[in-house]
C-alpha cells in the first residue's frame, strides 16, 4: 500500500509527539481517496504506545488529521474498527464518528469534516 514509503501520493503518516518532552508516543496513518465523487480520508492505523494510553494522545492526533484532511478538501474522514476493540470505538464515539456499517467482524464509523470557522 506504500510503494514509496512515508512519502506515497495520497497517504498521512504522522508520528504523535508529547509536545512537552519530544517522546514519540503513537503514530497515525490516513489515506485521502475519493469514493462516489466524495473526497475522503480513511484512518488506516491509530496506536499509541501501551504506557502512554490515556492521557489524550489519540483524541489530539484525530484532531490533527481531520483538520489537514479538511484543508485538503475531503468532506468525511472514515475508519474500520473491530467491533470488540471498545477503548477504540469509544475514542471515535467521544470524536464524533457514527457507525454506519458491519462488516468483517468490525463496524465502518465516519464522521462528516465540515469547516471550521
Ligand atoms: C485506541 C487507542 C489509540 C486510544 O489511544 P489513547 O491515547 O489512550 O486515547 P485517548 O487518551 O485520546 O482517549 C480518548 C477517549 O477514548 C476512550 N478510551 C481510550 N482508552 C479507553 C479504554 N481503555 N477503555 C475505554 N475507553 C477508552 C475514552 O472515551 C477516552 O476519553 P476519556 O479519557 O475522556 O474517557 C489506544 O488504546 C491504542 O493504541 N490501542 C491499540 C491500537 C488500536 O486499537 N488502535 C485503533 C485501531 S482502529
Amino acid at each position: 500500500m506504500l510503494p514509496e514509503g512515508r512519502e506515497t501520493a495520497g497517504n498521512l503518516l504522522m508520528t504523535i509527539v508529547d509536545r512537552n518532552s519530544g517522546r514519540t508516543v503513537g503514530v497515525i496513518w490516513c489515506l485521502y481517496e475519493v469514493t462516489d465523487g466524495k473526497k475522503q480520508m480513511f484512518i488506516a492505523d491509530l496506536a499509541v504506545n501501551e504506557n502512554e494510553r490515556g492521557k489524550g494522545y489519540a483524541s489530539a492526533a484525530l484532531a490533527e488529521a481531520e483538520r489537514s484532511a479538511r484543508n485538503s478538501g475531503c468532506a468525511e474522514a472514515v475508519l474500520w474498527v473491530y467491533a470488540d476493540n471498545h477503548a477504540a470505538v469509544r475514542l471515535y464515539e467521544k470524536a464524533g464518528y457514527l457507525a454506519f456499517r458491519e462488516e468483517e467482524g468490525g463496524t465502518y464509523m465516519k464522521k462528516p469534516l465540515t469547516s471550521v470557522l
